[in-house]
Parts: C-alpha cells; sequence; structure tokens
C-alpha cells in the first residue's frame, strides 16, 4: 500500500460495530493480511517489541459477529500505546482496502495469553464484508460525526485538516489538537482529566494515547499524498495527566 492507497481507504473506512451478512475470509486473504503485517507495516518506535496474532473471534471476549480478532502485544516502554495505535491504523486501512470490516476493540479481552512476555494492548475486530451495492462501506465520510475543525486545528489547514480530523479514536474522543505555526505543525494530546463518552475513567489516558498514533499514521498519509515534504520528530509523552497546569501534552 502506498500513500494514495491509503489515503483513499481514509474516505471509505469506518467502524462495524456489529458484523451482520459477513462472508468468509478466505485462506488466500488471511495470507495476504498476514504478509502485510509481517512485511508493510512501519512502526513508530522499532525498538518496541510488537507480537500480532490473528485468532478467532471465540477466542476473546468479543461478541460482535466477527470473524477473527487481532491481537496486538507490546513491551510496556517508551510510548508504546501510541506505536500500537500507528501500527494498527495501518492495518484498518489495509483491511478496508480488501472489503474487510474491522472494529477497534477496546473492551475486548482474549481468552488465552498469546504471549508471556509481552503485554496485551488491544484488538481489531474483522469479517468479510460482501461486495455489490449492498457494501456497507462509508459512502459519505463528510456525514461522519466529528469535533469542528476549530477545536481541533490552528492556522492554516494545508488541505490536511479537512481530512485528517476523521481519524477515528475510543469513543470517539478525538484527543488531538494540532497548531500549524506557518513552519511546523505541533500536535499535542488533550490531557484535561475526566470522563469522555462512556469510557471509564482510568481508561481514557491509555486509549488516548493509542488513538495519537492512529492520528499520527492519518496525518503523515495526507502529508505524503499531498507530497509535502517534512521531517518528524517525536516527543516523550510521558507527562502526567493529572497535571491539571497544560491541557495538552505535545506527541
Ligand atoms: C482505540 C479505540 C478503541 C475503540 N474501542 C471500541 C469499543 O470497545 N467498542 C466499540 O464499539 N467501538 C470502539 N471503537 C470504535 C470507535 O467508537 C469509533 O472509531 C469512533 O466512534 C469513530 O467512528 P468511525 O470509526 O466509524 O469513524 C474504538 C476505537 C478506537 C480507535
Amino acid at each position: 500500500m502506498n500513500a494514495g492507497d491509503f489515503y483513499k481507504n481514509i474516505f471509505k473506512r469506518k467502524s462495524f460495530h456489529i458484523f451482520k451478512d459477513t462472508e468468509k475470509i478466505s485462506n488466500h486473504e488471511l495470507e495476504n493480511l498476514k504478509e502485510f503485517i509481517n512485511n508493510n507495516i512501519k512502526y513508530l518506535d522499532k525498538d518496541i517489541k510488537v507480537k500480532i496474532e490473528i485468532v478467532p473471534e471465540e477466542d476473546t471476549t468479543c461478541k460482535r459477529g466477527a470473524e477473527y480478532c487481532i491481537l496486538f502485544y507490546s513491551e510496556n516502554k517508551n510510548d508504546y500505546l501510541r506505536n500500537i495505535g500507528y501500527i494498527g491504523e495501518q492495518i484498518d486501512l489495509y483491511l478496508c482496502s480488501q472489503n474487510i470490516g474491522a472494529l477497534w476493540f477496546g473492551i475486548g479481552k482474549p481468552k488465552y495469553n498469546y504471549d508471556d512476555n509481552l503485554e496485551y494492548v488491544i484488538m481489531i475486530s474483522i469479517a468479510k464484508i460482501p461486495e455489490g451495492p449492498e457494501n456497507r462501506f462509508r459512502k459519505d465520510m463528510f456525514k461522519s460525526k466529528r469535533k469542528d475543525l476549530s477545536e481541533i486545528w490552528s492556522g492554516e489547514t494545508l488541505n490536511i485538516a479537512e481530512i485528517v480530523r476523521f481519524a477515528p479514536s475510543a469513543c470517539n474522543s478525538q484527543p488531538w489538537y494540532t497548531e500549524n505555526t506557518g513552519t511546523e505543525l505541533l500536535i499535542y494530546r488533550y490531557k484535561k482529566p475526566g470522563k469522555r463518552g462512556i469510557m471509564p475513567i482510568n481508561k481514557v489516558t491509555y486509549y488516548n494515547k493509542i488513538d495519537t498514533g492512529i492520528y499520527l499514521f492519518f496525518l503523515e498519509t495526507c502529508l505524503d499524498y499531498n507530497k509535502y515534504d517534512y521531517e518528524r520528530f517525536l516527543y516523550h509523552d510521558n507527562i502526567e495527566d493529572n497535571n491539571t497546569e497544560r491541557e495538552h501534552n505535545k506527541i
């Protein structure tokens, strides 16, 4: 997948909260998915060990009618949650390109332990969506519910802000803020303490750190697609969220 392929699928992807009238994912499609995972994925931080397992939905607590769940395991170090968000979103967009529906499923847990050394982080549930006129991928992304641009971006939008704002996030919390200073895009994670939607308070930071990785992948895809040259600097997102002096963490 190149930037153009990823970009195209930003418009089509959506969360399948319930899977209905699905087809079986063929062995060939499963092999292609594994091949994509093994050979195409970019990490934000290559020093963090990650393992990705594909297991039947029955082997997890997910009951959304999916066929498989993609389990993400990681070493718990540095900005490992952001790294998983960045990796997982590449898989989400790849799956969409193959007409395989997906759901980032934060509340799910595997029933068995698939790795003794790494920590279970999150899963993506998947099922094959039949092609044809009934195909239930997104027809008009601009109709999906998102924060106003003014709440998540300041400065020139560069034809990017308008698209990147559709990145998925846990409970649609969209915990990001981008400041375009004219020479830099500074990206922040919203960190004011408190409940967001139906997410338990103690989980907000955890999921929102995954969300920022998802957002960074969307942002880079849009920059690449629009042929901007840029250099990326990553900041450690490790300031305690209960430090209320600042509303945002630079990422
Ligand atoms: C990290 C993460 C965790 C999520 N966890 C759940 C979940 O546990 N259950 C669920 O139904 N949807 C979950 N979602 C899906 C979001 O609700 C969905 O992405 C958001 O509402 C935006 O909608 P869209 O993906 O259709 O654009 C999660 C999404 C993300 C990014």
